[in-house]
């Protein structure tokens, strides 16, 4: 009889974290050199992981156990298991891992026993940046830790892809770090990093994680469990990475650490955003993916720039999308509810009454791009980039936008018209091609102006304002009535596209 395979076989139990923390650096080890000769690499996961992207998560993981399966080689057969929850035999098992590994995994409970002698995998295997994250399997339970997502994906890419110097140390903090994915995925990029989580599972998973990868916990790669900034007070940062718990309370008992951010969603995120100046390096830049739970037109905004208030941060908020409520419950109630029970239904009956009574109707997704400018501390200066459909916001648009952003408030360059080069995809602003490479785009402070262009109006305005026109020569020379022209140069100079000379 295997001790554990009757303690971990409970469909929503979490494997015993004390006993996997305990293992050797050796078992992780040779965990990892079985992977590599099965030859599954963050490439092979990939590949499941794009199949059926129409379809939704309770159709996909069938399809993919499915294709699997039908491959039938080793590799395919050990991602089915390690990632895509499929159950395998003890013959299997023994084929894929190896007798010694098999045995091993099977008596410290990451190989659970189900019915009809199968055996399950009691964590999930997912990649970053080359680095392996194992992660929880049951995400509705409420100790869980996740993997990393496609949030988590877009902050990797906005940070590994940033060209800019980083200012202070180089060091880097991922803030509710989870199980590790972004501190050890950018730790080749950092010279130091960080990662705190206010879950004593996130951390001893990260720390597994460390070793899984052939790392060791030192000064440059350290995690710390605490709330928030607790484990790290008086240290800045270059970079400060984070995808905080941002999902509202649905009401109905759930309240995970890894995703609850209280009844609108977003305590953590504001106590976050207010404790952000204290812990960045001068130049410093935070990167925040967080979906704001709202609806009405400006209610993130407004939110955001009352937490920053005060604080010498210049902003970049790229809105990427609006999901409304009704595909957001159906997205995330099998994350809190096991979709095998009957009364999966009535959860997410129950999610969407409670969602409507508090007043959430639309769920937006937005990147936050924050970086500390000591000279600026004279006010906050904010710029939301309007609703795009992008996949991801890469650095080369972080620093494309704080670079109009300074030209922006910076009297002297205001008017000046810049051309960078940013990596495909970006359809914030006019570009010439969107299926090549690398396209040009015509970046000038306009760009930033809500609505993402500068009103025909507006632009006439900055021509002549540009060679030192004088306000009145300015609005005659204009077509519009008097009044509209001067209500366009208020809302330029308030966006300190004009500036009184
Ligand atoms: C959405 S998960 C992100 C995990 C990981 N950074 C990623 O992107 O894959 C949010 C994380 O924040 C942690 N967390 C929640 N409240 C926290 C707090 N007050 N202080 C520190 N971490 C917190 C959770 O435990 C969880 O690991």
């Amino acid at each position: 009889m295997w001790p554990m395979d009757l303690a971990s076989s409970g469909h929503t139990g979490l494997p015993d974290m004390n006993r996997l923390e305990a293992l050797p650096a050796k078992f992780w080890s040779l965990f990892q050199a079985r992977l590599d000769a099965l030859g599954v690499d963050e490439e092979t996961i990939r590949r499941f992981d794009f199949l059926g992207p129409d379809l939704g998560d309770t159709l996909r993981l069938p399809l993919q156990q499915w294709l699997a399966r039908e491959e039938g080689s080793l590799n395919s057969l050990a991602v089915a298991f390690l990632r895509l929850q499929e159950q395998l035999s003890w013959n299997e098992l023994q084929q894929v891992f190896g007798g010694v590994l098999a045995a091993e995994m099977r008596s410290v409970g990451l190989a659970f026993a189900t019915l009809h002698d199968q055996f399950g995998f009691s964590l999930r295997l997912g990649a970053l940046g080359g680095r392996w994250i194992l992660s929880d399997r049951h995400l509705f339970h409420p100790d869980a830790v996740m993997g990393s997502s496609a949030a988590t994906s877009r902050i990797y890419v906005a940070t590994a892809e940033d060209a800019t110097p980083w200012p202070g140390d180089g060091a880097l903090l991922d803030l509710g770090c989870g199980g590790g994915a972004l501190a050890l995925a950018l730790q080749p990029t950092a010279a130091r990093v960080a990662g705190c989580d206010i879950s004593a599972r996130a951390i001893a998973l990260a720390r597994i994680n460390v070793m899984l990868n052939g790392l060791r916990e030192a000064q440059a790669l350290a995690f710390r469990e605490g709330d928030l900034f607790a484990p790290c007070s008086g240290e800045r940062y270059s970079r400060i990475v984070c995808q905080p718990p941002f999902i509202p309370d649905v009401g109905l008992g759930h309240g995970a650490t890894f995703a609850s951010g209280g009844a609108l969603g977003d305590a953590v995120t504001l106590r976050i955003l207010r404790e952000l100046t204290a812990h960045l390096a001068p130049g410093g830049r935070a990167v925040l993916c967080v979906e704001w739970a709202g609806g009405e037109a400006d209610s993130w905004r407004r939110r955001v720039l009352q937490a920053l208030e005060g604080q010498p941060l210049l902003g970049i908020h790229c809105e990427m999308f609006r999901t409304p409520m009704e595909d957001y419950c159906a997205l995330l109630a099998p994350y809190l509810h096991p979709p095998a029970s009957s009364s999966y239904g009535e959860f997410l009956k129950g999610m969407l009454a409670h969602y409507r009574k508090v007043g959430i109707d639309a769920i937006d997704l937005v990147m936050h791009f924050l970086e500390l400018d000591e000279e600026s501390s004279a006010r906050h200066a904010v710029r939301q980039v309007p609703l795009a459909s992008l996949d991801h916001v890469s650095a080369g648009f972080a620093d494309a936008a704080f670079h109009a952003l300074r030209i922006a408030y910076a009297p002297d360059e205001a008017f000046r018209k810049v051309t960078l080069r940013a990596p495909s995809g970006f359809r914030l602003l006019a570009q010439d091609d969107d299926t090549a490479d690398t396209v040009n785009v015509e970046f000038g402070p306009g760009a930033l102006l809500p609505g993402g262009q500068l009103p025909a109006q507006a632009a006439s305005i900055l021509a002549l304002a540009g060679d030192g026109a004088e306000l009145g020569e300015v609005v005659s020379a204009l077509d519009g009535t008097a009044e509209s022209n001067e209500g366009l140069i208020r809302q330029m100079l308030a966006q300190g596209l004009l500036y009184a000379a």
